[in-house]
């Protein structure tokens, strides 16, 4: 077993969290005369910093308890809040396996957090000998994200739990697109590792990337740690109601999923009747990596007719990331690269 206080940051394992006069009081009536709020109007309260319901709600839809969910706005402020507790500035490390997220390598940046890049493999899977050999070697590595289904690749991430088993650090598996996925999440594994951290978010299958939020999976120990050093409300009310109302609706959700699930098939294989179009890689997630001749003039031309993909050329050579969106919007994508094909 990992002792987890030894990784923290002796600042953060020192501090006294922020407390307001709500955390002592835990009833929902009374007169609130505590926090200098407005008295009258429509979100005159400071949210519930612990966002009680929609952890109930989530532990339900997640099989976990809700002492093992922590909640951020969005996923990119865990990942940051993850750093903080864990790495010391100028001093500790991080693996970070490219072609993946952009967040990881910003927010160790922000936090003045060395990157140890250690590249996927030809086949995007990670180096498992690359790994395990840096974190033997180098005690100041204290992270390692792995994103899976990864992005920009799309596919599937093997071996994180040999990863997970042999290192004396916190490993974070960013699960984002995983409602996409064939397999299932590895929040259970939260159970059998206690340096483990799983990160979903509402932003992709949820429909709610305007909503921000984020949510961490791990043992109570660590969510205490991150709620200690959250801000003290972070969500919002509104934006935890709106969470809320929807994970109540699952099957309108199963439907949305399953509905761009066949309009990524769909225009896969639309898309491979394209000339320009080289290759395809299998996808776990909710866009297609796609291998294109000319890739940066046709990103240009689709640009210039308001059709936005990510050009990441600059990453994994000719290639694009494209969205599935509604089956319209990828008509009018499918038309415009079929006149550029001619
Ligand atoms: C792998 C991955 N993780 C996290 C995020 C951001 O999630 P959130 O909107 O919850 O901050 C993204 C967004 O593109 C992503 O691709």
């Amino acid at each position: 077993m990992i002792d987890i206080k030894k990784l923290v940051r002796k600042n953060i394992l020192s501090l006294s969290p922020y407390s307001s006069a709500r955390d002592e009081f835990s009833g929902t009536e009374g007169i609130f005369l505590d926090a200098n709020e407005n008295p009258k109007g429509d979100h005159n309260r400071y949210p519930d910093p612990h966002q009680r319901e929609l952890k109930d709600v989530l532990a339900k839809v997640k099989e976990v308890s809700p002492d093992n969910i922590f909640l951020g706005n969005g996923s990119d402020e865990v990942i940051d809040l993850i750093y903080r507790i864990f790495a010391n500035p100028g001093k500790d490390k991080v693996i970070i396996c490219p072609p993946t997220y952009g967040m990881y390598e910003v927010s160790a940046n922000i936090n003045d957090i060395e990157v140890v890049n250690i590249p996927l493999l030809p086949s995007f899977q990670l180096n498992k000998e690359a790994i395990l050999q840096t974190i033997k070697e180098d005690a100041n590595i204290k992270l390692i994200f792995i994103c899976s289904p990864n992005n920009p690749t799309g596919n599937l991430i093997d071996g994180i739990e040999e990863i997970t088993k042999n290192f004396n650090g916190i490993v974070i598996v960013d699960e984002a697109y995983v409602d996409f996925s064939p397999e299932s999440s590895k929040v259970q594994e939260i159970y059998s590792y206690s340096n483990l951290i799983v990160l979903q978010t509402l932003s992709k299958a949820w429909g709610l990337a305007g909503v921000r939020i984020g949510f961490a999976f791990a043992q109570s120990e660590i969510i205490a740690l991150l709620n200690k050093i959250k801000p003290p409300y972070n969500i919002s009310t509104v934006n935890q109601e709106h969470a809320l109302l929807k994970l109540l609706k699952r099957d309108e959700f199963e439907a949305e999923r399953d509905e761009i699930l066949a309009e990524r098939k769909r225009l896969e294989k639309e898309l491979l009747q394209l000339t320009i179009v080289k290759k395809i890689y299998s996808s776990s997630a909710n866009f297609l990596l796609v291998e294109i001749v000319d890739e940066n003039g046709v990103y240009k031309s689709l640009a210039s007719k308001n059709i936005v993909v990510r050009n990441r050329d600059s990453v994994i050579k000719d290639c694009m990331r494209i969205t599935v969106g509604t089956k319209e919007e990828n008509d009018v994508l499918l038309a415009e690269l079929k006149d550029i094909s001619k």
